[in-house]
This record gives C-alpha cells, sequence and structure tokens, in this order.
C-alpha cells in the first residue's frame, strides 16, 4: 500500500480528470452520492470543473489524498455556507476514497484534516448528511460527529433504490 499525502488543494484543473475516476469508481461502486448510474466520464469531468471553479471563487476547500508519485485516491470537500447569516458554517461533503485505497485510514484522515482546515478558515460548526446504515456513517460517529437523526428516502442508489440519510453535525470551534 502506498503512503499518502493529504493537502488542501487550489483550483488546479489537472484534477478534475483524476477526481472523476474517483466519483465513477464510487458510483460504480453503488454509492449514493450525487449520480444515478451509468456515470459518463464527461459529467464526472464537469462536475469537478464546477468544484474547482468554485473553489476559485473562495466557496469551498477541497482536500486530496495523493501517493508519493502523485496519484490522488480520495477527497473530501467543505462548502461555506452561502448566506451572511451563517459564516461560522461550514457542509462537509464528496467524501470519496477509490475502491482501490480502502480501508487504510485515509477517510479518516481527509475528514481530520478537513476539519482542521475549516476551522483554520474561520468556521466552527461543520454538519454533513451520510447514507444511513453506511460505511461513512459509522466513520464519522467514531470522529465525535454528533448524529441528528435518518431522514426516509432522502436520496436514490446509483441503481434507483431510494436510501435513508442521517445527518450529522460537529462543534469544531469554540
Ligand atoms: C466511506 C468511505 C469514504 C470510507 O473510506 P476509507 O478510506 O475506506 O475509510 P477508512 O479507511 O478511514 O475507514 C474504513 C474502515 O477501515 C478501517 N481501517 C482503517 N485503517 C485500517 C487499517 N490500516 N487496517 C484495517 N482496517 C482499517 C476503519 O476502522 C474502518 O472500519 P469500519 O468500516 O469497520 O468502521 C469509502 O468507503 C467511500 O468512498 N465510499 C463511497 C463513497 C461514500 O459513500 N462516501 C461517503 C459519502 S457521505
Amino acid at each position: 500500500m502506498s503512503r499518502h499525502r493529504i493537502r488542501v488543494a487550489g483550483a488546479e484543473p489537472a484534477l478534475a480528470a483524476a477526481l472523476a475516476d474517483i466519483l465513477i469508481d464510487c458510483v460504480e461502486g453503488g454509492a449514493s452520492v450525487g449520480f444515478l448510474a451509468p456515470l459518463s466520464r464527461a459529467r464526472a469531468v464537469a462536475f469537478w470543473e464546477g468544484v474547482l471553479a468554485s473553489v476559485a471563487r473562495g466557496e469551498r476547500l477541497l482536500l486530496v489524498a495523493e501517493t508519493d508519485e502523485g496519484r490522488v485516491d480520495g477527497t473530501v470537500s467543505v462548502s461555506f455556507a452561502a448566506m451572511e447569516n451563517q459564516p461560522q458554517r461550514g457542509e462537509l461533503n464528496k467524501m470519496l476514497v477509490h475502491r482501490r485505497a480502502r480501508r487504510a485510514g485515509l477517510a479518516q484522515a481527509l475528514v481530520t484534516a478537513a476539519e482542521s482546515a475549516a476551522r483554520a478558515a474561520g468556521r466552527r460548526l461543520l454538519i454533513l448528511d451520510a447514507v444511513t446504515g453506511g460505511d461513512a456513517e459509522r466513520l464519522y460517529a467514531r470522529l465525535g460527529w454528533q448524529r441528528v437523526g435518518a431522514i426516509p428516502d432522502y436520496a436514490l442508489f446509483p441503481d434507483g433504490r431510494p436510501c435513508s440519510t442521517t445527518y450529522f453535525y460537529k462543534q469544531i470551534g469554540p
């Protein structure tokens, strides 16, 4: 297993293709992450180009996990709340780890780094939603996130089956 480094990425155009690979792999693996199967490469790249544009506008933090050789195997984002009365809040989303790199602690390292980066950016409250009963839900609970509750029929799995979502929050600063 390669070693990974977690970093806060800039709006680097080359990342769109690498992150598209990870998104496609997660959808093919059955994860409910915003898209139905089959997810074309063009749509996946367009999605990440949009994310990179929002990074450039300062609307979100994008973190990536890279091997020593520069291969991107995982990512997570923190989107800043758009409304002016919520400058303290961010939303953790699009946590994705390629299947080739799972169960080695990457997601845990990504979430911990995202919390630190959000705190450094002046946020003190993070929220997120995760598929109820999925691998991610266990991880967030382990990392001290507070479970708020589950909402049935919230989204769809890539094959069209409905899935329940659980909301979490974590206070990361005073
Ligand atoms: C959910 C997801 C991000 C987790 O990524 P990951 O990098 O495998 O997560 P981690 O390695 O930190 O933890 C996963 C498990 O591996 C275990 N693990 C971590 N390091 C390990 C190691 N060195 N050896 C053995 N097991 C290890 C963890 O304890 C955890 O165990 P658990 O499932 O019993 O709770 C990944 O499965 C994924 O991308 N899924 C599809 C997309 C998705 O659902 N995203 C979440 C949206 S909210």
